[in-house]
């Protein structure tokens, strides 16, 4: 008998159908966001946890299940590992959102990325991962700004993250709705596996 069902369990760009033990955090993110469905706007939310516990998994997991009830909203991810600078995480998030249509990452300006999101016929939920990296947080700050825009953001460190941060967006944030993800116990992941 194989210990673990399912192989894929660990690897990290697989959304598991069924998340364990998350269900507070599931509904915590889903009450942030559900007002976007009725039209009204959504909550920032800020998903805080050493790795491995889950942030971005519980993420896509959840717009993913807001999907599945209403596609009356778009919704982007983006790695800032993959690119830390404002422009990077602009056209990350608007082509990932489908808004992205005959506009190319290299010589377009930034403002054009900005203006695909802000004109998108439908509100968009922008999921920022691993937002540590970030040169600065202007990215962050373009996307807040926009109505239209709720923004999911993702780090490890609750207070590393406020430190970096200048003090506008400080503030700003600091109504944002924090999820704070904890290290499964040992018997829960003996359960998820
Ligand atoms: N609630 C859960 N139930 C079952 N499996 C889960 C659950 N949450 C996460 N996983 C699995 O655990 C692994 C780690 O999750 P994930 O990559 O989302 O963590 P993370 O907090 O984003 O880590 P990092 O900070 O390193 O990016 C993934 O393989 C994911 O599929
Ligand atoms: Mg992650």
């Amino acid at each position: 008998m194989s210990i673990i069902k399912d192989a894929r369990a660990l690897r990290p760009s697989h959304i598991p159908s069924d998340l364990y033990h998350r269900d507070a955090k599931i509904r915590q993110l889903a009450d942030a966001l559900r007002p976007i469905m009725d039209g009204d706007i959504g909550q920032n939310t800020l998903i805080f946890g050493p790795s491995g516990t889950g942030k971005t998994t519980l993420a896509k997991f959840v717009v993913q299940e807001l999907e599945a009830e209403t596609l009356d909203f778009r919704w982007g991810y983006h790695n800032c590992i993959s690119g830390s600078s404002k422009s990077e995480v602009l056209f990350g998030v608007m082509r990932d959102a489908g808004l992205g249509a005959s506009l190319r990452k290299t010589g377009s300006p930034t403002s054009s990325f900005l203006n695909r999101l802000r004109e998108s016929d439908k509100r968009v939920v922008a999921i920022i991962d691993e937002v540590d990296v970030l040169e600065h947080d202007t990215a962050l700050q373009a996307l807040i700004d926009l109505d239209n825009v709720t923004v999911v953001a993702i780090t490890i460190d609750e207070d590393d993250f406020f430190t970096h941060l200048d003090s506008r967006m400080r503030s700003r944030l600091r109504s944002a709705e924090p999820i704070r993800l904890e290290r499964f116990t040992h018997i829960q992941l003996v359960d998820i596996l």
